[in-house]
């Protein structure tokens, strides 16, 4: 049965972990496994912009002993003349998986529905679960074991990041605290399924609206850009309704005193983070994006040898 990442639940407790657990060892010996040898090509579309996605997915296939096939979707025949399950059913005679970075998640789905590859969400306004595996990763080389971990999300929480971490935290059993103002907060029904998987993994989901509440003691603080791609023509007022939500030097002295600071990146300095914080001692965003890398690596050699 060919496997997919779709949406961070695809993945349960156990592969998550050995996916983790993978990716740390990749990244130590960057050239030891070449799943992909031959070699066999992988394509990667983007709908969106892109450089941690598009770097990291091309440079991670070719460490992998495969080739990169960058597509960009303007380019293609994909969304303009041609269907997503159309455009895999072509694409399946000729690659070893699909990446796709695109809007509506019911893209991926009818993409993964008509493919005998594996597909790959690299962002959708939903989801982002290659991040959170690097995210994760990033987190674990810092502060070591994930369960019991406390992390906040500060921002927006209506968006693809807060939506998986609500699910990739859930999976690895974190506590999860998530402040937003109350007219971006996250699907009800995404929530639901994260608050039923910490009751399998002794993790918990707590959405607040004050950042002050939502950071107090914890080992990890995380926020994304207020205006994420799509939503560009929303910018004047999601600026005016997160104006309370920045991640500031005051709201980092009251997460714990070893406490590290992510962020996906781009960021835009001086609105969801202050400088100082994103560019300071906590700050672990370069880790981070490396870590997409890694992560994507082990997570495509683990697919592959699914079916
Ligand atoms: N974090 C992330 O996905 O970055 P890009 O948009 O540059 O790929
Ligand atoms: N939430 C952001 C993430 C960018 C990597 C966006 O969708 O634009």
């Amino acid at each position: 049965m060919t496997r997919h990442l779709l949406r961070d639940d695809d993945l349960s407790p156990a592969e998550q972990s050995a996916i983790l657990d993978r990716a740390a060892r990749m990244k130590v010996d960057r050239f030891g496994e070449r799943p992909l040898a031959g070699p066999q090509t992988v394509a990667v579309i983007f709908d969106k912009s892109s450089t941690r996605t598009r770097v990291s997915f091309a440079v991670g296939i070719a460490d992998l002993g495969g080739v990169p096939l960058v597509i960009s979707t303007a380019s293609s025949q994909l969304g303009g003349k041609e269907t997503a399950s159309d455009t895999a059913r072509v694409l399946e005679r000729q690659v070893a998986a699909i990446a796709w970075r695109t809007y509506a998640q019911s893209g991926l789905e009818e993409m993964a529905a008509g493919t005998t590859v594996p597909v790959v969400n690299a962002l959708s306004d939903d989801f982002h679960p290659c991040q959170l595996l690097a995210d994760l990763l990033t987190i674990r080389e810092h502060k070591g074991e994930l369960a019991g971990l406390r992390v906040a999300f500060v921002g927006d929480g209506g968006d693809n990041m807060v939506h998986s971490y609500l699910l990739a935290c859930a999976t690895a059993g974190i506590h999860l605290r998530v402040a937003h103002p109350v007219a971006y907060g996250p699907r009800r029904a995404i929530v639901d399924d994260a608050i039923r998987i910490a009751a399998q993994t002794g993790g918990s989901i707590t959405l607040l609206s004050d950042p002050a509440e939502a950071v107090d003691g914890v080992d990890v603080v995380v926020t994304d850009t207020w205006v994420s791609m799509g939503r560009e023509d929303q910018k004047a007022e999601r600026l005016a309704a997160f104006s309370g939500y920045q991640v500031t030097r005051e709201l980092m002295a009251l997460a714990a005193g070893d406490a590290i600071f992510l962020h996906c990146l781009p960021a835009d300095r001086g609105f969801e983070v202050e400088a100082a914080v994103i560019d300071g001692p906590q700050s672990v965003i370069w880790d981070e994006a490396e870590n997409r890398l890694h992560a994507q690596k082990a997570l495509l050699a683990w697919l592959l040898e699914q079916d």
